[in-house]
């Protein structure tokens, strides 16, 4: 037989209480432990967020036990979150255990070891946290993907005008002091964008009903954040007088629902005055409740589209700002050509675009916007390590770290190099398979039975975009990749009339 990795591999017996498996690999005892309980998840917890930070925190225990594949305790852990005690898998060839849902469940592991209150999504389970062996996951998957569809011809339009806002923007800011913020106006544009393209109603538009005014990001974010803030890492440079309280208020206990209860409110208002046909389709082809069905699109739209994508553009634009500006005239002259070959800025000519395509992904591999993927053991299973296999008790969870795993030196040559056109040519192409972002390899799609994002394609063609948008207006930019600071923009001259003149 051959393994996926095309390897022979024979049959060997584990141990007589597990089921024969195969491997070729020289089976290892997982390295690492919890050590006493609480105090154990205590110290990797204060380690994990203060003293070694990530990623020096999973790789010191990496070069200590030798090994991709070891025990340690996650974070919130006690006394306020459930069980820590994880496996974690840092390399290419042992985190895709994480995608088959035949052999780890992932059953309310959306979040980690913990799942927030359900009543931040309206006393539902939503769709990230189900299981595919649950029935509503394929009936919700369903109407996500429907959703996805039925925005289909605002993308283009929406996000250029929402995105030429910011470009004005970056060129006042420039003129104004001599350099701006790259990434501050695009948490406000990509609101605008994605609820726009998802419903047909601009959510900050004055006068409608339920407008949620200038205050759509602040108001999404205080809903979206206390969900995620017990896994949050604070940044660097917190006075260490501070990190008691830091401790005591994001990461000792879940957050209740009520501090930010209005703030959601206002937001199923928005979507139940504006989003009513999406509903409509939810209850008719997908026999769904209709409360359940707003609680799940609200989910979507504003956790799982915008928070992804608020973590994204700003890593594009640091990541492809950051690039010689000759790389940078390459990417504009592919633009370009591309936008004539095919009448347009249109999905033809974005598959005309391979060096923007590769920097895209090159963007998703080293810096994927969601760090970690859970999966707890539907049986006994054996995970191999490049170097060993490992084996896995039925109900042990497992833990992915997707930074590392995408860097892997086993499978990317200079993997912590942000290298633009690391996947053109039939090499590159190649290493396609490797890129994980989306819970899943990129050459794999997804589907009602996985759990792979819905929104891949989708995010893929709408990041090409926004490179491109960027290098049919400007000829080259400068980003500082550690502040995001704008520090130049070279305006291109009469291409297609999108431009008139240079700033000063
Ligand atoms: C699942 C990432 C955009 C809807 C996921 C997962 C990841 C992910 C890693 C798997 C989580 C897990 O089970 O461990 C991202 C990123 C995005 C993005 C980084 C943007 C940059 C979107 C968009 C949508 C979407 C545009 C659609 C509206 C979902 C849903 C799930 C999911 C509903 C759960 C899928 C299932 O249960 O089968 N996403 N996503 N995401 N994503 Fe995305």
């Amino acid at each position: 037989r051959r393994s996926r990795h095309g390897a022979k591999v024979r049959c060997v017996s584990i141990s007589k209480d597990t089921p024969p498996t195969t491997t070729t690999l020289p089976l290892r005892e997982i390295p690492g432990d919890y050590g006493l309980p609480f105090f154990g998840a205590f110290a990797d917890k204060m380690a994990y967020y203060w003293t070694e930070k990530l990623p020096k925190f999973y790789e010191n225990r990496r070069d200590k036990y030798k090994s991709t594949v070891y025990r340690m305790n996650t974070v919130p852990g006690p006394p306020g979150f459930p069980d820590p005690r994880v496996i974690i898998l840092l390399d290419e060839k042992s985190f895709p255990i994480l995608f088959d849902v035949s052999k780890v469940e992932k059953k309310d592991v959306f979040t980690g070891t913990y799942h927030p209150d359900f009543k931040y999504t309206g006393g539902y389970r939503v769709l990230p946290y189900l299981d595919p062996s649950e029935e509503k996951h394929a009936l919700l998957k369903g109407f996500c993907f429907e959703v996805l569809k039925s925005s289909g011809r605002r993308v283009f339009p929406e996000l250029h005008a929402k995105l030429a806002a910011v470009f004005d923007g970056w060129e006042a800011g420039l003129q104004k002091d001599g350099k701006t913020s790259a990434t501050k106006d695009l948490g406000m544009a990509t609101l605008r964008f994605i609820v726009t393209a998802f419903t047909g109603q601009d959510p900050t538009a004055p006068d409608v009903k339920h407008s949620l005014g200038a205050g759509a990001p602040t108001t999404s974010k205080l809903w979206l954040a206390p969900q995620i803030l017990p896994i949050f890492v604070p940044p660097a440079g917190v006075p260490k007088l501070l990190i008691p309280l830091i401790e005591l208020l994001i990461h000792t206990f879940p957050i209740p629902y009520f501090f930010v209860k209005s703030q959601h409110s206002k937001i199923c208002d928005f979507f139940r005055s504006h989003a009513g046909h999406l509903l409509d389709v939810a209850e008719s082809q997908f026999g769904l409740a209709r409360d359940e069905a707003l609680h799940n699109l609200v989910f979507y739209t504003i956790f799982n589209a915008w928070g992804g994508i608020d973590i994204l553009f700003p890593i594009l634009v640091r990541r492809v700002g950051s690039t010689s500006p000759e790389f940078q005239r390459e990417l504009g002259a592919e633009v370009r050509r591309a936008i004539e070959a095919n009448g347009g800025l249109n999905p033809a000519a974005l598959r005309d675009m391979p060096t923007v395509q590769s920097a895209v992904w090159e963007a998703l591999r080293i810096e994927p916007p969601v760090p970690f993927q859970y999966g707890r053991a539907k049986e006994d299973l054996i995970v191999e390590s490049h170097e060993a296999a490992f084996q896995v008790k039925k109900g042990e969870m497992l833990a992915g770290y997707m930074p590392m795993a995408c860097r892997d030196p086993k499978v990317f040559t200079d993997p912590d190099s942000y290298n633009p056109k690391r996947f053109l040519g039939d090499e590159g192409q190649k290493l396609v398979q490797y890129v994980l972002w989306s819970n899943g390899p990129e050459t794999e799609d997804p589907t009602l039975a996985n759990k792979q994002c819905p929104g891949k394609n989708f995010i893929v063609t709408l990041s090409q975009l926004f490179v491109a948008e960027i290098f049919s207006r400007f000829e080259t930019i400068q980003v500082d990749y550690a502040s995001g600071e704008l520090r130049s923009l070279k305006r291109r001259f009469c291409f297609l009339g999108l431009e008139s003149m240079q700033p000063g």
